[in-house]
């Protein structure tokens, strides 16, 4: 999809603009838009809507042809609800129709005129990337792997956007969703991808691929290196697994030379059986998306590199396999983590915490301004918030906590938003074993607040954030695919840092 933004004077040069199709809004009390009704010269649009052939609902259209007095050749009406301050619901339900209108059109290209600042609690800005962000949606395929393609996209492939005035601001949020959109796009299609074939080294490659195109620096760390560097627990996950375990930097030094940098780092785990601890039969296949965070930190890396953001961004990801072998990780088995710390691994399964806990500790030598991690990490976390938001996690004894803030900010955003849930003292006590210094799961209870309290242990030298991103990164059943979550959280937590 192409996008821009236009200026119209809905009252004077709609009209006369040439498209394929104009697209505006109209109401369920029969009222028209302004930018309807800048079209309505012979009264077609406020007869089609009296007439009852739309019903203003909420994602209801209505398709007219060659209306008088307009050079585009097509208006496609959009109901977007019955009141004028539009809700964001029913703005994305009149948006989703609107697109879909769009590819069973004779037209090439299409301008959107609605209301943009009418969207409740929203501005401009909100509109324009959340229409980037859905038109992108609606065309991307998960084909990549189907001998037969699905089939082409037709109908409109040029959208503009109509606003009072393409300001330089405005036109650098569009830049700045298109990223967003392509950065996702990444991250979707790396989740999608099989796990015979998104291995630990083709995560590596394609990091290698963004720095090529990006210019990151780009480092790939295996076995022999994460050896040498004593990491202990990464290293426990993969020994199972006849895959190498890659562990990948990469840096995009857009700041001035001296700024501390933000770290991103996911967990890589692109397949996850369990481990000795195995997982039940039904659905596993679905543990191809373990790799969600990492897949995440690199597509937040080419939405960057796309923007070429003046700030020092690191992203690490850890990847590995986890299975089951003769080789493989027993519960039971004490392992030495990179910073020192021995855990018991009482629970194979538990295995996302025990890369992050190596990764974490190797961020360190970056001495960050802030280090967020992103992590498919635990079950519960949907149990607790569902598919709506990632579960976000900082340190205890900060409810005022700047970096949660800045996060919480930056979803609310984009709509990719986080929940807080807590850590502290008390689900440490959960994480105590009779033999090591950490046991690797928790008493029963508050899974995903153990888990990230597991994290914790391994920050202590930083500012730091975890996002549980296990409800968010994918959908199952009928529309099974990864969703590109939470790209649009990370880059704009990051833009808004520049
Ligand atoms: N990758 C899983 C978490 C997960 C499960 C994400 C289901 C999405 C859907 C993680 O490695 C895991 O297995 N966690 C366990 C932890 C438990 C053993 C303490 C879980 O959540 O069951
Ligand atoms: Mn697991
Ligand atoms: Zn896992």
């Amino acid at each position: 999809m192409d996008f821009s933004i236009k200026a119209f004077d809905t009252k004077n040069t709609l009209g006369a603009a040439k498209s394929g199709c104009i697209a505006v809004a109209v109401f369920e009390n029969k009222k028209l838009s302004e930018a309807a009704k800048a079209l309505d010269l012979n009264g077609a649009i406020s007869a089609a809507v009296k007439s009852g052939d739309i019903s203003g609902k909420p994602g209801s259209t209505l398709l007219l042809r060659g209306v008088a007095g307009m050079a585009a050749s097509r208006v496609l009406l959009v109901g977007v609800g019955a009141d004028e301050a539009i809700s964001e619901k029913s703005f994305g339900s009149a948006v989703t129709a609107m697109l879909k209108a769009f590819t069973s059109l004779g037209a090439q290209d299409a301008i959107i005129a609605f209301p943009f600042e009418n969207v409740k609690g929203r501005d401009l800005n909100w509109a324009v990337r959340s229409i980037v962000v859905a038109a992108n949606e609606s065309e991307f395929r998960s084909d990549a792997q189907k001998s037969k393609k699905d089939p082409a996209i037709t109908g409109v492939r040029k959208l503009a956007l109509a606003v009072p005035a393409a300001t330089p601001q405005l036109k650098a949020v569009l830049a700045q969703s298109i990223a967003i959109a392509n950065g996702m796009n990444l991250t979707k299609e790396l989740g999608n991808l099989s796990p015979n074939v998104c291995t630990p080294t083709y995560l590596a490659n394609t990091a290698r691929k963004l720095a090529e195109d990006y210019g990151f620096d780009v480092e790939v760390l295996d076995r022999k290196q994460l050896e040498a560097l004593k990491m202990g627990s990464f290293l426990s996950v993969t020994r199972g697994s006849d895959e190498p375990p890659k562990f990948i930097v990469l840096k995009h030094m857009g700041g001035k030379p001296k700024d501390a940098p933000t770290v991103l780092v996911g967990k890589g785990i692109t397949f996850d059986t369990g481990g000795i601890s195995l997982k039940p039969g039904p659905g596993m296949d679905e543990m191809k998306y373990d790799m969600c965070g990492a897949g995440s930190v690199l597509g937040t890396f080419r939405a960057i590199g796309e923007m070429n953001i003046k700030l020092n961004v690191i992203g690490i990801v850890a990847a590995c396999e986890n299975m089951p072998s003769g080789r493989a990780t027993k519960p039971g088995d004490i392992v030495t983590a990179m910073n020192g710390t021995t855990i018991e691994i009482l629970n194979t399964d538990a295995e996302g915490r025990l890369v992050l806990a190596d990764a974490l500790t190797y961020a360190e030598r970056f001495k960050p301004a802030a280090v967020v991690d992103i992590a498919t990490l635990t079950g519960a976390c949907i149990v607790a918030l569902g598919h709506h938001n990632s579960g976000l996690f900082t340190r205890h004894d900060d409810i005022h906590n700047a970096l949660a803030d800045e996060l919480m900010d930056a979803g609310a955003q984009t709509g990719d938003t986080a929940w807080r849930l807590p850590i502290g003292e008390n689900y440490n006590e959960q994480l105590k074993s009779n033999f090591a210094d950490l046991a690797n799961i928790g008493s029963p209870g508050g899974a995903s607040c153990t888990a990230a309290a597991f994290l914790e242990n391994f920050t202590r030298n930083y500012t730091w954030a975890h996002l549980d991103i296990a409800g968010t990164a994918w959908k199952s059943g009928a529309a099974k695919g990864a969703t590109g979550r939470p790209v649009p959280l990370l880059t704009t937590f990051l833009l808004n840092r520049v």
